[in-house]
């Protein structure tokens, strides 16, 4: 092997599982060899060659290695917490009713404005550890619990401070349109021409966002207010992602497939049209089985119309105050599994292989793989389905972060 130099370093006494193409693709007593940032090498132990010269050599202590894990969709910055919606759903308010009633959404708006940034900054901190924990290397985050020019811009900049202090990729949607806020009563044909003239441009001149995003709902936005929105990203050049079928079938996923989108979230209301569309747009479904179960949702998301189509699957944990405030993305494989009935060979590709597409990073993340990014984690368990049957609890991981190992976590 050519080039080897002193940032260079051979993680061995491991298996490996690549999720090259999104399968398992076993790799007994394997090797990664690392430069930098990159992987270099990837192979069996017997294979390589030329082992002499400039590098460290680091035991993996016969741990099974996958890529790191990545949650392609998170609500982590909020202010607050709606712990006492949690109880009044058990008595059997719904989620619907309370949106309605000014709260959901709209109460984590008033708590997240009136936060401090420092305060914001501090606890989203503290989830992104948790996650951190779970073996997650890359985390997108959005906007969306601000609605007003100040407060969106507030958010966007804690998630950019953590993006520059964490040892973790950072993605930054933009999703002002995830409620009406209440200055706009119920104009919400008004609230997003504000959104349009006033708050996008702003934001794209002051934030580095990776991505547009919408609620398409009927207690948020309709599809013809979400078109609107996708072509002002479009003007900008910003992906897009939807929220989209998440309480009933207003088809927002087509929508969002004729756009173009990464990604279309939730999907428990998505049918064979909305499966065929986004097959063709190559839009991931990223489906969200923590807010399924803490909603006591009985809508399964179409997967079989996926598998068939030929539509990415991914997995998130949704982290969020309201529907999802789901700490472990572990949890929510185990959820892929025992609420979705996918396999766990499928819930990890939902977290890895088709998560990186669904942030349009695939060419760098999501599979171990020479010359995409060294972040993978080396887990004391001996079969990759353990990442998904362990609930709770660590797995005792070490986490390996653009080649090197991070060393501060539980
Ligand atoms: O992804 N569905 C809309 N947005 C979030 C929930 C937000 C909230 O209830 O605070 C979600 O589930
Ligand atoms: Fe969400």
């Amino acid at each position: 092997m050519e080039n080897r130099d002193k940032n260079q370093k051979i993680w061995h006494n491991c298996q490996i599982v690549t999720m090259a193409d999104g399968h398992y693709n076993l790799i007994e007593k394997g090797v990664i060899v690392t430069n930098d940032q990159k992987i270099q090498w990837i192979g069996p132990e017997a294979q390589l060659t030329d082992v002499d010269g400039d590098y460290e050599k680091i035991d993996l202590e016969g741990r099974l290695v996958t890529p790191g894990l990545i949650d392609c969709h998170t609500h982590l910055v909020f202010g607050g917490n709606r712990s006492e919606e949690f109880e009044a759903r058990l008595e059997g308010v719904s989620y619907t009713e309370i949106a309605k009633r000014g709260g959901g959404i709209q109460s984590t708006v008033n708590a997240t404005r009136q936060a401090s940034e420092e305060e914001l900054f501090l606890t989203a901190k503290k989830r992104i550890e948790h996650l951190m924990a779970d073996g997650v290397t890359t985390v997108e985050i959005k906007s969306g619990y601000g609605l007003d020019l100040e407060s969106e811009l507030k958010m966007l900049s804690v998630i950019a401070r953590l993006k520059e202090t964490m040892p973790i990729s950072i993605h930054t949607t933009f999703l002002a349109a995830h409620a009406l806020p209440k200055e706009f009563g119920d104009d919400s044909d008004r609230y997003i021409d504000y959104v349009i003239e006033e708050v996008l441009p702003k934001v794209v001149e002051q934030c580095d966002i990776d991505a547009l995003d919408a609620f398409c709902e009927h207690i948020a936005f309709s599809p013809a207010q979400v078109e609107r929105l996708f072509i002002a990203a479009q003007n900008y050049n910003i992906p897009i992602k939807l929220h989209a079928e998440q309480l009933s079938s207003l088809h927002g996923s087509t929508l969002a497939a004729k756009y173009g989108a990464l990604s279309a979230d939730h999907m428990e209301y998505a049918d064979d049209s909305d499966a065929k569309a986004m097959a063709k747009s190559g839009t991931v479904a990223v489906l969200l089985p923590g807010a399924f179960y803490m909603l006591r949702e009985t809508q399964y998301p179409p997967i079989d119309a996926f598998k068939r189509e030929g539509v990415k699957i991914a997995l998130s944990t949704d982290l969020n105050p309201g529907t999802s405030p789901l700490l472990s993305l572990r949890l929510a494989l185990n959820m892929g599994c025992t609420l979705f009935k996918l396999t766990p060979e499928e819930t990890l590709a939902g977290v890895t292989y088709n998560a990186a597409f669904a942030l349009g990073i695939e060419e760098n993340e999501g599979s171990l793989e020479v010359g995409k990014l060294a972040n993978f984690v080396a887990w004391d368990v001996t079969h990759p389905a353990e990442l998904s049957y362990w609930l709770g609890g660590t797995l005792n991981n070490r986490v390996i972060y653009q080649g090197s190992e991070i060393t501060d976590l539980c």
